[in-house]
């Protein structure tokens, strides 16, 4: 694996009391450096006028849409497939198609399969509040009708119509919000554009600012003047663009669309609210407005191989995830180059949409979880005084853990759609347990609804669950003398991953975790870690026991046992971690995990 990384400076107060001034990251060769794309990663303050902003914070839940030229390709060009993000199938990164040869492709776009309704009713049923969708990308072409640049789909295919008008329509039919993403920065067919072509049809110059006066901000103004009313512009991979051009598409926006939010990525923090990089789901809560936005497979555009999608169950985790860190899931789909769309996406899409349907309240108009991490067992999201319970793992033992709660529970009620059953809750201590039925109501996700009699407190300390796996990221772990970064990589060109990693571990170096033991016992401790060669680790309790074990590694982040562990009693301890021996500079750990011996 070769690890690409976004530098980023994360002013971030951590639950655990951790502050984490700077996750400096390191670069390696050879990977694109993306952060000059995404831009620096700031927590933004919540949008003044909460009213904009109203169906991104309450609705939590979107549609992002990658449609284009590109998506007839489906990554195969001349008979030869490139993986990777299909939006970018004319990049030299990837096919490396010259721009005539590329703009040809417009002759044959003939969408018949495209039916806005269907997509409108499709996000509606999946749950979605609103769709995003491509109005022009990387490439250039605007999927729309433009009098500012004739390489659109209505002057420069067979097809000749304007999809946006009716996809505009249909969400409104369905109560949707609609907005656009607008690559402002990168244009790789018009002269001056970024990526772009440095001189004109006639070979004169062109510069930036030729594209931005001639066609960016023409188009910008002309899809929030053309469509309705806006939800969002969705700026992408603003690069080194001058600070003065994106305030002025800013200002466009926001005069000629003033409900409409512009995204995180506009540049030169401009953006009404923050958006993480592609495809992350965070693992601490996150202050203030911002998004994670993530596909249905791997792939943003439509590519002919990719039929890795992402489960009911598995959209639904991170959904819920993002929406109990406190932001909004943007969820992707990519229709083929005649329109029509994957019927597994839709299926798995609906799927989680029939489970969102009988559980409205846990996902609409709810804040994140006061532990701000999720649970072993799951995740929490929170409205005033009651907490959803979102259970992923049910308790074989009947038991649910609720960690370090102050308040007792004045009502615990399992959700079944719209009916409920009574549940027990039993005080131990500072935890408080539900008495659960052996199985879980749900195959998806099962909920319980705490109502307190006032706004519960916690203490967001981790725990270890007695029956559910307990993963501590590095995240979450305190450093002594070892690195602590974050790290960005591509497993395909542009399915991005990241994590928060422990490295360079040197002598009476460790990582060390706080955390709550709620039953004694014997634990199996495993490493879920990334390097080279056979490495010694080290794993201790404060005061306790420690083990000691070598395993082997590998380049990809792989879980590795090292033995048991015993906890004598309840309660508070320290458990570290050190990496001895072996090639000690190349061990990259990510988590350690604990599974109660039963
Ligand atoms: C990255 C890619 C772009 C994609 C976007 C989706 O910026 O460059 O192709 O549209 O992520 O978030």
């Amino acid at each position: 694996m070769r690890f690409g990384v976004v530098v980023c400076l994360l002013a971030v107060i951590l639950p655990l009391g951790l502050v984490c001034e700077s996750l400096a990251v390191e670069k390696v060769a050879g990977q694109p450096d993306m952060d000059h794309l995404w831009g620096a990663r700031v927590v933004k303050l919540r949008a003044e006028d909460a009213k904009r902003g109203q169906l991104f914070d309450q609705g939590n839940y979107a549609m992002f849409i990658h449609w284009g030229l590109y998506s007839q390709l489906g990554n195969k060009v001349d008979g030869e497939t490139y993986y990777g993000i299909g939006e970018w199938i004319m990049n030299q990164r990837m096919a490396g198609i010259p721009i005539a040869e590329y703009k040809k492709l417009a002759n044959n776009f003939n969408p018949v399969d495209f039916d806005a309704r269907a997509i409108a009713k499709l996000a509606r049923d999946a749950g979605m509040k609103y769709i995003v969708i491509t109005a022009k990308h990387h490439d250039g072409f605007a999927m729309y009708e433009s009098q500012a640049c004739d390489f659109n789909i209505v002057d420069a295919t067979p097809w000749g119509k304007d999809p946006m008008k009716d996809l505009a329509a249909a969400c409104r039919e369905q109560g949707l919000g609609f907005g656009f993403y607008y690559s402002h920065n990168q244009d790789w067919t018009f002269p001056g554009g970024g990526g772009g072509p440095q001189v004109d049809a006639s070979g004169k110059p062109a510069t930036f600012d030729d594209y931005f006066e001639k066609k960016c901000l023409p188009q910008v103004r002309e899809i929030t003047t053309q469509y309705g009313p806006i939800e969002i512009v969705w700026f992408d991979t603003p690069g080194k663009m001058p600070k003065h051009y994106v305030e002025k598409l800013v200002e466009v926006v926001h005069k000629n669309q003033p409900g409409a939010l512009v995204s995180g990525r506009a540049g030169h923090e401009l953006g009404d609210y923050q958006t993480l990089g592609d495809m992350e789901v965070p693992i601490v809560n996150v202050d203030g407005l911002w998004e994670s936005v993530d596909t249905t497979n791997d792939s943003w555009a439509y590519a002919w191989y990719d039929e890795n999608w992402k489960s009911p169950k598995q959209i639904l985790e991170r959904l819920v995830a993002c929406v109990a860190r406190g932001g909004t899931y943007m969820l992707n789909i990519g229709p083929r180059g005649d329109g029509s769309v994957s019927a597994r996406c839709a299926t798995a899409l609906r799927h989680a949409g029939d489970w969102i349907a009988r559980y409205p309240q846990v996902i609409y108009d709810v804040q994140g979880s006061p532990w701000k991490h999720s649970m072993p067992w799951g995740d929490v999201t929170q409205k005033d005084n009651v907490l959803f319970l979102t259970v992923f793992e049910w308790p074989a033992s009947g038991e649910l853990y609720l960690p370090n709660i102050e308040q007792d529970v004045r009502e615990a009620r399992l959700l079944l759609g719209s009916d409920s059953t009574e549940l027990l809750c039993q005080r131990r201590g500072k935890h408080v347990v539900v008495q659960v039925p052996a199985k879980a109501p749900e195959s998806l996700v099962s909920v319980i609804k705490l109502t307190f009699s006032e706004k519960p407190t916690v203490d967001p300390v981790l725990t270890l669950d007695p029956e559910a796996m307990t993963e501590l990221a590095v995240e979450f772990a305190d450093v002594n003398g070892v690195k602590k970064s974050e790290k960005r990589w591509m497993e395909k060109f542009g399915e991005w991953k990241r994590i928060v990693h422990g490295h360079e571990f040197g002598a009476d170096a460790d990582l060390s975790w706080e955390v709550d033991v709620l039953v004694p016992g014997e634990y199996q401790v495993s490493l879920n870690y990334a390097g080279e060669g056979r490495l010694v680790w080290h794993v201790g309790i404060d005061g306790g026991e420690s083990i000691q074990n070598q395993q082997d590694s590998s380049h990809n982040y792989q879980t590795f046992p090292i033995g048991w562990l015993n906890f004598p009693k309840n309660g508070r301890y320290r458990v570290s971690v050190q990496c001895l021996e072996g090639d000690v500079g190349k061990a990259s750990l990510h988590a350690i995990l604990f599974d109660a011996v039963r």
